[in-house]
């Protein structure tokens, strides 16, 4: 049988076995999927030991870097993201590296009907998951990006490092000038039910469109905070499917359908 994987420490959790298996269902392909924890200190020793059999495996907390350094290859929007998400045995043996995180956001976004050219998106967050997503944002074309973080330098370099990909800017958040028809939460600040320091300026009641990469079974702090300025929010669930759809895609060719996977989890989810 095709073996997959997610490799993660800690993995139990996971969503991801459960959502390829449902697009192995719903395409007719014949493939395991399988949690895969790998010790802290020897992720490295773990992905050779899978991929002497296995096919391809996505990789997520604590380990997207180090399997970034561990592939032979790299596709542009991993090395750009300095992560990878998706390892994939190429026929002579060796790993191509691919991160298709950014590509799960912006294909949720337009799931959501938000559409990103010509737009002015605020980022909150300069840590890995934002650098994850700003080549495939900065692709389609938004009129004006800004990343805004606690730590401005971070901005700043972030800021620096995309550049020549289009419209991006660094600002710290007390200096922010809204509205923004889309703002991104890429913070790990829900994760302690805490929000950055966000002024209700921000948003154009009706108008401002607010996604937050984080999910959970009750509205984010940053999805609650978007509702009650009028907002339309919408939580990072769709994301991860999206990001799995597209690994789905480059392991087996076939794109799997996501609206179907996301309902079921999400129901899941609220249970
Ligand atoms: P990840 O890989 O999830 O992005 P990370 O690299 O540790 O994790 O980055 C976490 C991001 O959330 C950073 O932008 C961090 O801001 P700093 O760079 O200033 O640390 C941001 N963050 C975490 N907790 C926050 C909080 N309570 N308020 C505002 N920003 C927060």
């Amino acid at each position: 049988m095709d073996r997959y994987g997610v490799f993660g420490n800690p993995i139990g959790h996971s969503k991801s076995p459960q959502i390829h298996r449902l697009f192995a269902e719903q395409t007719g392909q014949v493939l395991s999927y399988e949690p895969l924890l790998a010790p802290l200190e020897d992720f490295s020793g773990s992905a050779k030991g899978f991929f002497e059999t296995g096919l391809g495996a996505n990789v997520t907390v604590p380990f997207k870097e180090q399997a970034f350094r561990l592939a032979d290859q790299l596709s542009e929007r991993a090395q750009r993201a300095g992560a990878v998400n998706t390892l994939t045995k190429l026929e002579d043996g060796r790993l191509l590296g691919d991160n298709t995180d950014g590509i799960g956001l912006v294909r949720d976004l337009d799931n959501a009907g938000a559409s990103l050219q010509g737009k002015r998106i605020l980022l909150l967050g300069a840590g890995g998951a934002v650098r994850g997503v700003l080549e495939p944002l900065l692709a389609q074309r938004p009129a004006a990006l800004v990343i805004a973080n606690r730590t401005l330098a971070k901005a700043e370099q972030l800021a620096g490092e995309f550049a020549e990909l289009g419209a991006v800017s660094a600002s710290a958040f007390e200096q922010l000038h809204g509205p923004f028809d889309v703002i991104i939460n890429g913070t790990s600040a829900s994760l302690g039910g805490e929000l950055p320091p966000l002024a209700d300026g921000l948003i154009k009641p009706g108008v401002t469109f607010c996604y937050d990469m984080m999910y959970g079974a009750k509205p984010t702090p940053f999805c609650q905070w978007a509702a009650e300025r009028g907002a339309t929010s919408r939580d990072g669930l769709g994301m991860l499917v999206e990001q799995a759809a597209a690994a789905f895609e480059l392991w087996r060719g076939v794109r799997p359908e996501s609206g179907p996977v996301l309902t079921q989890l999400r129901s899941q989810l609220g249970a």
